[in-house]
């Protein structure tokens, strides 16, 4: 099940799907610059969960911004599947950033309050899929019951919904055009526990039915590490720990990290 048709060049390491090298973005203001991202570089692979950590401020977001194209880094280079971001065609780009979704903190106001969620998933599938509107009925259905949520879910407004289950909805959304690496960012944060861990449960189930990538961002350094096979700990926008979620977790190297993990415990 996929759209996608990137050729690998020969020579780049087939796992590594994205690298950010050496990222800085700086945010004009009004007292002067802000470095919200100072020399950012990490890889992603394929399969692979990673955990972007850190307090609120530290640069998290504007690192899904640079990838998913929202932002353009002031330095640096993003490279997807061995090419350089920048070098696309204005078609490949568009077809990347259709394998990068994003799934946010709040759902109920990632919907359009006036639409019904199953005409929200199916205008998806009709614009980045290029699925007729006629035989997204069936699609919809499918991507409803690959999160959990029944057939009739697709009448009902964002509103007529739990945060959890519009979450849900977020997620089969996202799934519409079977990304390469859905960011979840803040994605549980806003839920009640059992919620939370109900949501993290149905990600780890996609990501291995779908084979993707999951970058989970959160400031919760303890739930994160329990899915995730790397972490990266960001601070003041800049990288100041990476490790397998067991190092970070039983051997902290910087004051910060501990900072983060007593935040929560
Ligand atoms: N569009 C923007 N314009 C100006 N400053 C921004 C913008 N986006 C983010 N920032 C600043 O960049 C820093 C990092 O923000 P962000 O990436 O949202 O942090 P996080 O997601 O970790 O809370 C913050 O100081 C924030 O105020
Ligand atoms: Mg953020």
């Amino acid at each position: 099940m996929s759209y996608h048709d990137y050729e690998i060049p020969a020579g780049s390491n087939s796992n590594s799907l994205l690298k950010l090298e050496g990222i800085s973005m700086e945010f004009k203001r009004k007292g002067g610059i802000l470095k919200a991202l100072d020399n950012v570089t990490f890889e992603l692979r394929e399969n692979e969960v990673l955990g972007i950590i850190g307090e609120s401020g530290s640069g998290k977001s504007t690192v899904a911004r640079v990838i998913t194209g929202l932002h353009r880094a002031t330095e640096g280079r993003v490279i997807f599947q061995g090419k350089d971001v920048t070098d696309l065609t204005k078609t490949e780009r568009q077809r990347m950033y259709s394998d990068l979704q994003m799934v946010f903190q709040n759902p109920i106001k990632s919907f359009n309050p006036r639409r019904k969620i199953g005409t929200s998933i199916s205008e998806c599938l009709c614009h980045l899929c290029a699925y007729s509107r006629g035989t997204t009925d069936d699609k919809v259905k499918d991507l409803l019951e690959d999160v959990g949520l029944k057939a009739e879910y697709a009448d009902k407004y964002p509103h007529e919904m739990s945060g959890g289950e519009c979450q849900r909805a977020a997620i089969a959304r996202a799934m519409a055009v079977c990304p390469k690496i859905l960011i979840c960012d803040e994605a549980t944060s806003a839920l009640d526990v059992s919620a939370q861990a109900r949501i993290i449960n149905l990600l780890m189930e996609l990501k291995d039915k779908y084979n993707m990538s999951i970058i989970f961002i959160s400031h919760d350094l303890p739930l994160v590490s329990t899915i995730t096979d790397r972490i990266i700990i960001m601070d003041g926008g800049k990288i100041v720990e990476e490790g397998s979620a067991e190092e970070v977790i039983c051997s902290p190297k910087t004051d910060y990290t501990r900072e983060l993990l007593d935040a929560v415990l």
